[in-house]
């Protein structure tokens, strides 16, 4: 059903409204997490859910490390808190991206600047070179499959010395030469909410090649620790994802983009 209520037409599309339905194999996972009671994800002594999807998403995305997180906001959010930017750091984003990024932005004390999208969506780089001077990150939304130029933001980025953090909430699965989005930047991040790729109902990841960011390795153990705020994953989350998604454990990609 689309959001106005129409009926839509079996057209062989698929159907980009309404969530995925949990697997059978997912839900008894979850009786089996709340039959426990423990839903901490510190607490398993080995193979705890958290660090097992942790270690699936790393492998299947190629990266070295995982970070699950409560939410691809928060993914965000601790990425720059991560590159340890000072108060006020102006941080490139597109004009065409969520309410999330830019909140993200303000919640760990830096400025958004808004860079012009094209008709094709994608990032305009006469604005972006213009903008560049004078920032201290870049956070790159890849809107619904429509990947900016990587290859000139990377190059532009890399000369200025300038960090990016890829936005890759609902882009799992696409690729840019060759490569997987969300391991081009310094750190890249995703969203397991119910309407994204993997449905976890909320939920999200931050993968990256960097054990020490900045801010040091308390960022990437600890978000809460690091940050002031709880935005741990937890484990029924963890668990759907892991489940609900083959290419979780599978890792092949014709799944992933089905
Ligand atoms: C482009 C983009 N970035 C970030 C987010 C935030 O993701 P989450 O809902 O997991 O916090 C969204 C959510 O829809 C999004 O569309």
């Amino acid at each position: 059903m689309a959001p106005d209520g129409q009926i839509l037409q079996q057209t062989g599309a698929p159907n980009v409204y309404d969530a995925d339905p949990i697997p059978e194999a997912a839900r008894v996972e979850i009786e089996r997490l709340l039959t426990s009671g423990d839903l901490f994800r510190y607490t398993a002594p080995q193979d705890a859910p958290v660090a097992l999807l942790e270690a699936e998403f790393a492998a299947l995305m190629g990266s070295r490390y995982a970070l699950a997180v409560s939410s691809c906001s928060a993914a965000l959010f601790l990425a720059l808190k991560a590159l340890d930017l000072p108060k006020g750091a102006k941080v490139l984003i597109p004009a065409f991206t969520f309410a999330a990024v830019p909140s993200s932005l303000v919640h760990a004390d830096c400025e958004p600047v808004l860079v012009e999208v094209g008709e094709n969506y994608r990032v305009d780089m006469a604005d972006f070179a213009a903008k560049l001077p004078g920032a201290a990150a870049v956070m790159i939304s890849h809107m619904r499959g429509h990947t900016s130029d990587m290859d000139a933001i990377m190059a532009l980025c890399d000369a200025a010395g300038v960090p990016v953090i890829e936005d890759a909430a609902h882009s799992l699965g696409t690729v840019w030469g060759g490569r997987n989005i969300g391991t081009i930047g310094k750190v890249g991040c995703f969203s397991f909410q119910s309407y994204k790729m993997v449905n976890a109902g909320e939920g999200g990841i931050l993968i990256t090649e960097t054990r020490r960011l900045p801010r040091g390795r308390s960022s990437c153990r600890a978000p809460m620790r690091a940050t002031g705020r709880s935005i741990r994953g937890c484990r029924i989350p963890v668990r759907i994802g892991r489940t609900s998604c083959p290419c979780i454990t599978c890792g092949c990609r014709t799944c992933l983009l089905r």
